[in-house]
């Protein structure tokens, strides 16, 4: 048998259809439309950004685009501590109005690393947007200035997250369950 498999379905295709909505409303609100830079931390978030930037079009708002890769997950359960690039932002983000995507804020380890970069790269201001939060595991001094749905110390997949490159596609969120205690993690 499959060592990980599907236990339960945490969020519909429609759950997450009316969450992006609401946040694409509390971007569009809270951001100036002027100086827009939206960063997505890929792999996880690649599903969730593209929802949220065609919302924005409804909205007015027309930011400029850009990916990082970083790299924090290691093998284990536990995030590995140090957070690497492995992809870089092409975008001058100076003097600008950063909005970081991310699909889940963890140990918040990947965010704070991500958030000072965008600093150091001297963006003007630099908010942050999840589609998922687990408070429960925070290691990191950070919150995300937009949270889709806050979820239990569970491991999730779908809708971008994945575990082992699997799940990706699928169009809700559900919590994976693992049949032997090992390795669960994802970028
Ligand atoms: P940190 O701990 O830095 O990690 O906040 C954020 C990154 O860890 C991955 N992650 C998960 N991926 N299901 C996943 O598919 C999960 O439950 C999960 N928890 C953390 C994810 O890549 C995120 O960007």
């Amino acid at each position: 048998m499959h060592p990980h498999h599907i236990l339960r379905v945490l969020f519909t295709a429609d759950d997450i259809a009316g969450r992006v909505d609401a946040l694409v409303g509390e971007i569009g609100r809270t951001c100036a439309a002027g100086s827009l830079v939206l960063v997505g931390i890929l792999r996880g978030s690649f599903i969730f950004f593209a929802d949220l930037v065609r919302g924005l079009f409804y909205h007015h708002l027309h930011p400029r685009i850009d990916f990082t890769l970083l790299q924090s997950y290691g093998s284990g359960t536990e995030s590995s501590g140090t957070v690497e690039i492995e992809r870089d932002i092409s975008v001058d983000v100076r003097g600008t109005e950063v909005v970081l995507v991310d699909d889940i804020l963890d140990t918040g380890r990947t965010l704070h690393f991500a958030v000072e970069l965008m600093y150091a790269k001297g963006a003007r201001s630099v908010k942050s947007c999840v589609l998922l939060d687990k408070p429960s595991r925070r290691v990191a001094p950070i919150s995300a200035d937009f949270v889709g749905f806050t979820v239990e110390d569970v491991f999730v997949v779908g809708y971008g997250l994945d575990y082992d490159s699997y799940y990706r596609e699928l169009p809700y969120i559900a919590e994976l369950t693992f049949t032997h205690p090992g390795a669960a993690g994802g970028q």
